[in-house]
C-alpha cells in the first residue's frame, strides 16, 4: 500500500485522478492532504476542513468486477468500513445516512465522494474520497456537522484513525471483489439512519414528503414507503432526507 502525504492540494480526488491518467497506480494507492483548497463534496458542493485537524484522503481502488450499474456497492462497502473503524474508537450512536454520510448522535462526522474511473465504457477503478472530522471542534452553524473530538472530548491521533480505516476498507473491498452483494446490502440496510421511522424528505421542487425508509435497491435508490402503502424508489437527485 502506497501512501502519498501532501501538505496542501486542491482536492485529493482530483489529484489522484490526474495521477491515474499519467501513471499506472498500485491498487490501494492513498493520497492524504493536511489541507484542501477546493475539497469536493457530493452533488457539486464543497468540503471544507480545518488544516491538519481532520482526515481528508482518497483511495485508488482497482475494481473491474462491477457493471456500471453496480457502483453503489462501493458506497455500501466504504460506508460500512468507516462505520466499523469508528466503532473501534467507541464513537457513540453511529448510523449511515443514505447514501453515504456517517453520523454520530445524528450529526455528520464523515462524508464520502466516490468517482469511478472508466476505460472503454467499463469501470476499471474507483477513487474513494473520504473526509472525516476528527479534531476540529468549531463548525459553521446550520451544517449539522460534528467531529470525533467534539462528540467524545478525546483528541485522536490521525495516523491511528487512518490505520483502522484503511484496514476496514481492505476488508470490505474484498466483499466487492467476491461479489458478496447480499451481505453488503443487508449490513448496510441494518445501519441506515431513520430506517422504518417516519421521516421527512425534501423534493427537488422544495416540497416536503413524509415516508418510511425501507432500504435500498441494487442501484442505490432509496426505497420509501409513502402514504397509501406505495413504495417508491428515489435517487440522490430527487430527494434529500432531512435530519
Ligand atoms: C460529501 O459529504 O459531500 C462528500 C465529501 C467528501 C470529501 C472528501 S475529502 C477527501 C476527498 N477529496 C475531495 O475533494 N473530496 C473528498
Amino acid at each position: 500500500m502506497k501512501i502519498i502525504k501532501l501538505d496542501a492540494i486542491d482536492s485529493t480526488n482530483t489529484y489522484l485522478r490526474q495521477l491515474s491518467n499519467t501513471e499506472l497506480l498500485e491498487d490501494f494507492t492513498i493520497v492524504v492532504a493536511a489541507s484542501q483548497t477546493a475539497g469536493k463534496g457530493q452533488m457539486g458542493t464543497t468540503w471544507s476542513s480545518e488544516k491538519g485537524k481532520n482526515l481528508t484522503f482518497s483511495v485508488f481502488k482497482k475494481i473491474s468486477c462491477l457493471d456500471t450499474d453496480e457502483g453503489f456497492y462501493i458506497s455500501m462497502a466504504t460506508s460500512l468500513a468507516i462505520y466499523n473503524a469508528l466503532t473501534y474508537f467507541q464513537i457513540p450512536k453511529l448510523a449511515i445516512k443514505w447514501p453515504n454520510d456517517i453520523l454520530s448522535e445524528s450529526q455528520k462526522i464523515c462524508g464520502i465522494l466516490i468517482e469511478s474511473v472508466i476505460q472503454n465504457s467499463k469501470m476499471t477503478a474507483a477513487i474513494i474520497g473520504i473526509g472525516i472530522n476528527v479534531n476540529q471542534t468549531k463548525f459553521e452553524n446550520g451544517l449539522n456537522a460534528s467531529s470525533l473530538k467534539k462528540i467524545t472530548g478525546i483528541h485522536f491521533d490521525l495516523d491511528e484513525v487512518m490505520f483502522q480505516l484503511t484496514n476496514q476498507l481492505k476488508k470490505y473491498s474484498r466483499l466487492i471483489t467476491d461479489r458478496s452483494f447480499d451481505l453488503l446490502k443487508t449490513e448496510y440496510e441494518s445501519l441506515l439512519f431513520r430506517k422504518d421511522k417516519p421521516s421527512t424528505f425534501r423534493k427537488l421542487n422544495g416540497d416536503l414528503l413524509m415516508g418510511f425508509i425501507q432500504g435500498v435497491g441494487e442501484d442505490g435508490k432509496l426505497n420509501v414507503l409513502l402514504e397509501d402503502e406505495i413504495v417508491t424508489a428515489f435517487d440522490l437527485k430527487e430527494i434529500k432526507l432531512l435530519y
